[in-house]
């Protein structure tokens, strides 16, 4: 198979010294009392960045955080994000307190090669998420390159990861390149038996790519509240748990049409483990996963299936993991999603993680070394899987 990464432009194709390179990062990250609680996606960048710097570019990054809806919002600056930036690189990073505008020009005018610059958060403006031609020309006006290595972004057509793309002699960062390798084993010829985990909260997000990857997986193992969405629709009694009852015709429709087609298994919970509330503090039992008593809800899969789940896995020569399998924040909940993480890290196949809320529970149980790949994005990511053309990844390809 032909390298995937030889299809991008990448930092070796520019020239960089003392050029203004302008460098498009997804710094959205969690924020907890005013700092960085997570700083994976911070610290995933710092390749491209080092590199650049390095190679005697200004640096000058920009990234999202949070949806303000096109206006400036206090708590959305990306200050903390700074700040943490500065604790991780070498060059005082200097942060400003806009992204477009004269005033900013004058301050990059200011950096050395070397130098690192943040602007603010690109989603104060509007311009920003219509992909607005007024808006892109204002940031490409700062600089001479662009660089992309927002990779959780790259399903979105943006001014700052696309629009400026269009404008400035562009470049794929080191994050991107390393995102397409880790995934692409699982979208060009996977090898079998490919088994996919699907959880997390709502089918709604999920079945687009439970359709779009049908065709190469073998077993889907579906866990997370979205699952009692499965069970709901095969006429099982599922208690007080999380439905989506406008998803539930669609669900009947891909189980039928799955079992049908191509044999793909579709395989669900037997168990679950049931509270009345959604606390550390409630009663909770394992039951039927079929027969929910009224009252109580599904927030976990239980003993049963995580066994069933797990020699599923062991078989698997490819496994994908996208959604948590429980509410894994609560310690009470966190079994499912703790142990079959523990049955991915002990596989032997290639094993995918997404990003967003799995990725996080993997860090969290220090499993992230044991695995393939764990991707930092999460939308971007399952659409990568999915198999889709993603824009802002197809604008940095050699021939676009
Ligand atoms: C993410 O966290 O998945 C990316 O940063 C994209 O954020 P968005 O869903 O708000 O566009």
């Amino acid at each position: 198979m032909l390298d995937p990464k030889s299809q991008y432009k990448t930092l070796e194709d520019l020239s960089l010294e003392g050029k203004n390179v302008l460098v498009r990062v997804d710094f959205n990250v969690p924020l907890e009392d005013g700092k960085v609680a997570n700083d994976n996606r911070i610290r995933s960048a710092l390749p491209t960045i080092n590199f650049l710097a390095d190679a005697g570019a200004k640096v000058i990054l920009m990234s999202h955080l949070g949806r303000p809806g096109g206006e400036v919002q206090e708590d959305l600056r990306l200050d903390p994000v700074g700040e943490r930036l500065n604790e991780l690189v070498d060059p005082e990073v200097k942060k400003l307190d806009d992204c477009i505008g004269p005033e900013v020009k004058e301050e990059l005018s200011k950096l050395e090669g070397g130098d690192i610059a943040l602007l603010e958060n690109t989603r104060f403006y509007p311009g920003e998420k219509e992909n607005d031609e007024e808006f892109y020309e204002k940031l490409a006006d700062l600089a001479d390159l662009f660089v992309s290595d927002a990779f959780g972004m790259v399903h979105r057509k943006h001014s700052s990861n696309y629009g400026v793309a269009t404008e400035l002699p562009s470049a794929a960062g080191k994050l991107i390149l390393e995102e397409v390798d880790g995934l692409t084993p699982a979208v060009k010829s996977p090898e079998h038996p490919f088994v996919a985990i699907i959880g997390g909260k709502k089918a709604s997000s999920k079945i687009g790519a439970l359709w779009d990857m049908v065709e190469r997986v073998d077993k889907f193992l579906i866990g997370g509240a979205l699952a009692f969405t499965f069970l709901h629709a095969q006429g099982h009694i599922v208690g007080d748990s999380l439905i989506e009852e406008s998803m539930v015709d669609e669900v009947r429709d891909f189980l039928e049409k799955v079992k049908n087609d191509r044999g793909t298994e579709v395989l669900l919970p037997d168990d679950a483990k049931v509270s009345k509330e959604f606390s550390e503090e409630g009663e909770v039992k394992t039951v039927d996963a079929t027969k929910i008593p009224p009252d109580w809800m599904g927030i976990d899969i239980g003993p049963a299936t995580i066994e069933k789940y797990s020699k599923e896995i062991e078989d698997a020569n490819t496994l994908v993991w996208a959604g948590p399998l429980g509410g894994f924040e609560l310690q009470p909940f966190q079994a499912g999603t703790r142990e079959v993480a523990e049955s991915v890290a002990n596989g032997s196949g290639y094993r995918i993680i997404g990003g967003g809320e799995t990725g996080a529970a993997i860090t969290q149980f220090g499993l992230a070394e044991e695995m393939d790949h764990v991707s930092t994005g999460g939308g971007a990511c399952l659409g990568f899987l999915r198999g889709k053309e993603l824009p802002a990844l197809e604008i940095l390809k050699v021939n676009s």
